[in-house]
């Protein structure tokens, strides 16, 4: 797409320039304020370069609510100060019940009612508190709340937040006018910001309110302008005229002049309501699209706030209404490592219980050992510990203050605590793990699972529900003990009948009849997928050269890197995972040695491609038995493809193979290709 061409004279320009700011400004509104755009960011994107092509070329031009104000503004080497016309007030706190009946009941005794108050309540958002003063509608100043008084001045960074109008909507608007308002990251947008940030290398934020924090302390606020910032107005301070009788019509107001006001704000009638109101909240908070910390409460008339008037820090007229804080402290009793169903080892604080969020917390996560470095969390820390939604607990920072003199940072233990067997972390990679993956009971379901999944030993029957009870009920501890699952024991599960317990047992005699890949991939050796267990049984033939292959060897195999043959060695090093390998044999599980090099076998060299359906076997057998004979089954047709294997309504690889005279073989031609000769497997 090029750029529109300037307008020729500047009285078009000016024209121009003025019809795209309403535009772009429009646009800005429906995005940043009802979350509902109208056109895409292309198109968007175009009409702001428009714009700032005629700024550039006529700069008189340039006003100070123009929309390009909004990529921020050379750095600024201090904050200077702005002088707040009223006071930025604090709230009053309410930590229970009966705190806001008592509130309540101040009220109607003030106000010598003997009805129910009218209330507007409000989240109380955990963010920044920003004062906005609009002249003649347009935004000339911005303040943080400071000492309540005077504030930091940020006005070139609150030009940068799209909710923020830099001038207001509609014809009658205050002369001069103050908005109050909270500056906050949505929670999508902080878990994006970390991203990037992880991307980036950057350090993460702790939380969505100290990123907004961060983000507005940024003297260059062109800076401010890439963070995802949004302000939701709460109220006025100063007004040159009065905007009527009721705080729910100043917050229409606002709407109307273009802020982005709480769509949960509600008009309540009596304490009752304010109660229930709340307990709705804090149910729903996990699933509101911002961190809230409260609830506020405010008297909506007027006039009844004006004789309320104030104490020396808060109205008498509001209530803060707190919230289960998400983040408390407490102390480090020990550091454990925990094995997971797949063998990774998390380090995990056990804690002194606390309270985080309403819950009582005694674990958090430290994911890895590389975050517990970062973090340097260690055995008798005091922390802070942060619960947000339903994930798991987890520390946000250490008080490096009161760290115990003796401490020492934890270790990951050399053995698993859990089964014994070593414990390893390979190159490059973030993860220890457990090396006793046949013996380890955290391990036991996910690797009798995998051991009997369809790639693997393909024990028809064998589903994650009958493997659960098996290894709750120990009948299995290892894959070996499969093989010695008698009838009844089989039958007396839930959800088993006696026909299936039958075929269960059928099942199990015939997956001893096995494959050499097949068994080494459902051994479950980490970075031993289908394709390295296919070429370390043709490179060594049988078992027991892998099993006595040295890392130098094992890294002769084709695709075998030092990282996986580091990790094959290993598992074989591993005396328990010999044993299991050892009782598996003696239950009879075999295979047959596999004859030949690739090259060498009788499909050696030779690349198929399958294409729709056949009838004797499925796409996974006829894979198996090529592969079994040294060809290589791959998945799109190219000029280097060898033959393509038409079934029942093959598609448009079979176009393909025609168009590139690559040979294509029916159900029977492959058959006989594969020859009555029994395949490798
Ligand atoms: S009203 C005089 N309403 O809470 C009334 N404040 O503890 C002043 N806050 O500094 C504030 N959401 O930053 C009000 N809906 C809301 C609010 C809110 C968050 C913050 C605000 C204020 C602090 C007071």
């Amino acid at each position: 797409m090029t750029d529109p061409a300037l307008p020729a004279t500047r009285d078009q320009a000016s024209r121009r320039a003025e019809a795209l700011r309403k535009d772009i400004d429009h646009h800005n509104y429906r995005y940043y304020v009802h979350d509902d755009p109208a056109i895409s960011d292309a198109e968007y994107d175009s009409l702001m370069r428009e714009l700032q092509a005629i700024e550039a070329h006529w700069p008189d031009l340039l006003t100070r609510d123009s929309p390009t104000q909004r990529v921020g503004a050379a750095p600024a080497s201090q904050f200077s100060q702005v002088r707040h016309a009223l006071p930025m007030l604090s709230l009053d706190n309410a930590f229970e019940e009966q705190d806001l009946l008592d509130f309540d009941r101040r009220i109607r005794e003030r106000l010598a009612l003997n009805g129910d108050v009218d209330y507007v309540g409000e989240p109380k958002l955990d963010g920044l508190s920003v004062s906005l003063r609009y002249e003649d509608g347009v935004l000339v100043e911005a303040g943080t709340r400071g000492d309540g008084r005077v504030g930091e001045d940020i006005t070139a960074n609150m030009r940068t937040v799209r909710s923020v109008p830099l001038r207001l909507r509609g014809e009658r608007v205050p002369r001069r006018l103050d908005v109050r308002g909270e500056v906050v990251i949505r929670k999508q947008d902080f878990e994006h910001l970390n991203r990037q940030r992880l991307g980036a290398d950057q350090k993460l934020f702790a939380n969505p309110r100290n990123a907004a924090a961060g983000s507005l302390r940024q003297l260059d606020s062109r800076e401010t302008a890439r963070r995802p910032l949004t302000f939701f107005t709460f109220g006025v301070g100063e007004s040159s005229e009065p905007l009527g009788n009721s705080h729910a019509g100043v917050l229409d107001l606002l709407a109307e002049w273009g802020f982005r006001v709480n769509a949960e704000i509600g008009r309540l009638s009596g304490v009752e309501a304010c109660l229930a109101y709340y307990r709705e909240l804090v149910e729903r908070r996990d699933s509101l699209d911002y961190e809230i910390d409260g609830v506020v409460f405010k008297v909506d008339d007027l006039e009844a706030r004006e004789a309320l008037g104030f104490t020396s820090r808060a109205p008498r007229w509001a209530i803060a209404y707190k919230l289960p804080a998400r983040e408390a402290t407490t102390r480090v009793r020990a550091i454990l490592p925990s094995v997971g169903r797949t063998g990774v080892i998390t380090p995990v604080a056990d804690l002194h219980p606390v309270e985080v969020g309403g819950v009582i917390v005694s674990r958090a996560t430290l994911h890895n050992m590389d975050e517990l470095r970062r973090k340097d969390v260690r055995p008798g820390d005091q922390v802070m510990v942060r619960r947000a939604g339903d994930v798991i607990p987890e520390i946000t920072g250490v008080n490096l203050e009161l760290r115990p003199e003796d401490s020492v940072p934890w270790e990951m233990p050399t053995t698993c605590p859990v089964c014994g067997s070593e414990v390893l972390r390979l190159e490059d990679e973030v993860d220890y793990r457990c090396q006793g993956g046949l013996v380890c009971s955290a391990q036991r379901i996910g690797a009798v699972l995998h051991f009997a999944s369809r790639r693997a030993l393909d024990i028809d029957g064998l589903g994650e529900k009958i493997v659960e009870q098996l290894v709750e009920r120990e009948l299995v501890k290892t894959p070996a003990d499969l093989f010695s699952l008698e009838h009844p024991t089989v039958a007396g599960l839930d959800r088993m009948g006696d026909k299936s317990a039958d075929n269960l047992i059928a099942a199990l005699k015939q997956a001893r009849e096995t494959t050499l890949p097949r068994f080494l991939y459902g051994l479950g050796i980490q970075h031993v997928g289908e394709v390295t267990a296919q070429r370390l049984a043709e490179h060594f033939g049988d078992l027991d050269p892998i099993l006595r292959a040295s890392e130098d060897e094992l890294v002769q195999v084709p695709d075998v890197g030092p990282v996986v043959a580091q990790s094959i060695a290993h598992f074989f090093a591993e005396p328990h995972n010999r044993d299991v390998i050892q009782a598996l044999r003696d239950a009879g599980v075999r295979w047959p040695v596999v004859q030949g090099r690739r090259d060498e076998a009788p499909l050696g060299g030779k690349s198929f491609v399958l294409t729709g359906t056949l009838e004797t076997m499925t796409r996974d057998e006829a894979k198996e038995r090529i592969e079994g004979l040294g060809g290589k089954v791959t998945g799109s047709v190219s000029r280097k493809t060898d033959y393509v294997v038409a079934g029942e309504s093959a598609g448009s690889k079979l176009d393909k193979a025609r168009s590139l005279e690559v040979p294509v073989l029916d159900e029977q031609a492959l058959i006989e290709m594969l020859g009555g000769q029994e395949s490798a497997s």
